[in-house]
């Protein structure tokens, strides 16, 4: 359990892997607004961490398309967090040329405009109440490690990666002076069932595999201390080499080990 001071917590993709992680690692103190689509996995959280004095809500909300947003938006008005964690997403392995149409545009509704959209709408106000409160708010977004160079096989979701990265790391200067904290959370592989839905050939692979749980515990004990969160050594030093490489150079060897994530390749 963290030791985060905030008071309600809006997580998306809080049905699953991380986001339930998120759910689960947040004090007692505060109260949660749970979304994704799934509504049986929603509710069996709810009941898993309701206590008496916590509310803990959930709304089913399809977050790519516009429909699901506003619903979300509007239901965080009213909930009026004062830390939102956008963690829902998805990925796909293949090339693009190959790739379902519908899943290539999800990857960017959900990994991008739906960041892009509820921390616009929500942001003002939780910066309001911060700074009247004399609390500190947060903003999260879950990037991950294919944000720090081009990914062959997972292009599509390595840029919508890149943007949340970049995003947050932006957002996090423009704020450096106001009561609200922004984290950009780069998890390497970890065991969700993000690979089985990526349509991947293996599980998660890499220099280690973390657990969610390790991934939100580790990123809410850096909200506040810095902008952005590694998970695990390997991984830093993965971010370190893909910063000095000379450009293009890990190209080669990222699309070779991506290439087998790829069915029937
Ligand atoms: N697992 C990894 O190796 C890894 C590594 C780095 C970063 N990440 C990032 O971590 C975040 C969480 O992923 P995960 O690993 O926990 O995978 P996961 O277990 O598949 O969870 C994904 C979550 O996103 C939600 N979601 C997906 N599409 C949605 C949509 N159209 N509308 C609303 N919610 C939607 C899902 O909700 P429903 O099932 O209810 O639709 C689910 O709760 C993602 O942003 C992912 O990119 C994962």
């Amino acid at each position: 359990m963290s030791r985060t001071s905030h008071r309600r917590a809006l997580i998306t993709g809080a049905s699953s892997g991380i986001g339930s992680a998120f759910a689960r690692t947040l004090p007692e103190a505060c109260d949660l607004l749970l979304t994704g689509r799934n509504a049986e996995a929603l509710e069996r959280l709810a009941g898993e961490l309701a206590r008496d004095g916590r509310a803990v809500k959930t709304l089913v909300a399809d977050l790519a398309g516009d429909k699901g947003r506003t619903a979300v938006v509007a239901a965080g008005q009213d909930f009026a967090p004062d830390l939102l964690i956008n963690n829902a997403g998805l990925g796909a392995f293949g090339r693009v040329q190959d790739n379902d149409p519908a899943v290539e545009r999800a990857m960017v509704e959900v990994n991008v405009v739906a960041p892009t959209v509820l921390t616009r709408a929500l942001l003002p106000d939780m910066l309001a109440q911060a700074r009247s409160e004399r609390r500190r708010a947060g903003v999260i977004l879950v990037a991950s490690t294919a944000a720090f160079q081009p990914l062959p096989y997972l292009s599509t979701y390595a840029a919508t990666k890149a943007f949340d990265h970049f995003y947050a790391l932006g957002l996090a200067s423009e704020l450096e002076h106001e009561p609200l904290d922004v984290l950009s959370v780069c998890p390497g592989p970890t065991e969700t069932a993000f690979f089985e839905r990526a349509g991947s050939a293996r599980g998660p692979l890499g220099p280690a595999v973390d657990r969610p749980e390790t991934v939100a515990r580790q990123a809410l004990a850096a909200l506040g201390r810095q902008d952005s969160v590694t998970i695990g050594a390997g991984n830093r030093a993965y971010r370190m080499l893909a910063k000095l490489a000379p450009d293009g150079l890990l190209r080669g060897p990222t699309r070779r080990a991506l290439r087998r994530n790829v069915k029937g390749r």
